[in-house]
């Protein structure tokens, strides 16, 4: 029987921790942490995670800044809200909700903002320091899992632990972040070939693909770690994860459950890297 990995508890302890360093935050510099959040056009999907992520600044006492930009806002005008973001004292991070409608620019957008801003890790220095083992700002869903392992006493040191997806939002800071945790990482993709046999010798297996339940038991070892990222629907429309989560349950050591696994735990480490922004500014 296989222990569930509680994100939800989690990110209830860390939020309670968070909440506590912005409010010595408050008394020691005598101002707010401060959060933008900005969001250009009306994708449903984004706009409930902005929401979600407004609320969960409200809860741990990080002021938010929200902009909501119409679709059709010009690059010229994203890029000089953001510039006027960068330069605001009370703002120590900036995050601009992606995907951005298809005429703008992700990476000539999210090149405004200054590493010690991007409170989401996604610029190239920070992404560069993850690379180089050094002190930075880490992509808050990878961060999320990290924690995850930490706090179950799961050490990823000497372990086989293959990721599952190589996006610059997941898959690719999740693989650095193992090894620089001393993991053996083997990184995955739709080319990859013999997936099944990869997957079924990893010891810890974090999958971010974005299939509704595609790693079924077969690929999984016998008291494998299964860390899910994925948010999908299955056949009925209901809330699932990337992994058949039902019969692969009996076969990990630790897994975590969709909805309540590593969602919660993303935007906690975003309000986690809000703070140590603004702590280090
Ligand atoms: N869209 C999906 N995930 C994220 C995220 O972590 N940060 C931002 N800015 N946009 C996203």
């Amino acid at each position: 029987m296989s222990v569930l990995i509680d994100g939800k508890a989690l990110a209830a302890q860390l939020r309670q921790e968070i909440r506590e360093k912005s409010e010595n935050f408050r008394r020691e510099r005598g101002k707010d942490i401060g959060l933008a959040v900005i969001l250009v056009g009306e994708d449903p999907a984004s706009q409930v995670y902005v929401r979600n992520k407004i609320k969960a600044c409200e809860e741990v006492g990080v002021k938010s800044f929200s902009y909501h930009l119409p679709a059709e806002t010009t690059e010229e005008q994203l890029v000089s809200l953001v510039d006027e973001l960068v330069a605001a004292d009370n703002v120590h991070g900036i995050l601009v909700q992606l995907p951005l409608p298809a005429h703008l620019n992700e990476r000539r957008v999210l090149a405004h903002i200054p590493p010690a801003k991007d409170v989401d890790g996604f610029c190239a220095e920070n992404v560069g320091n993850l690379a180089m083992n050094r002190q930075t700002i880490v992509a808050c869903t990878p961060f999320g899992v990290m924690k995850m392992l930490e706090k179950y006493g799961i050490d990823p040191k000497g372990k086989n632990a293959v990721v599952l997806g190589r996006s610059n939002i997941v898959g690719k800071p999740m693989a650095m972040l193992l090894l620089n945790a001393d993991a053996t990482v083997t990184v995955c993709h739709s080319k990859t070939k013999n997936l099944k046999e990869i997957c079924a010798a990893a010891d810890i297996l974090v999958v971010a693909i974005g299939r509704a339940k595609f790693v079924t038991a077969d690929m999984v070892k016998e008291g494998a770690v299964v860390i899910d990222v994925g948010m999908d629907r299955d056949e009925n429309g209901k809330l699932c994860g990337d992994v058949d989560f039902e019969n692969v349950r009996d076969k990990a050591s630790f897994i975590t459950p969709v909805p309540g696994g590593v969602g919660p735990m993303t935007i906690t480490m975003l309000l986690y890297n809000t703070v140590l922004a603004a702590t280090r500014s």
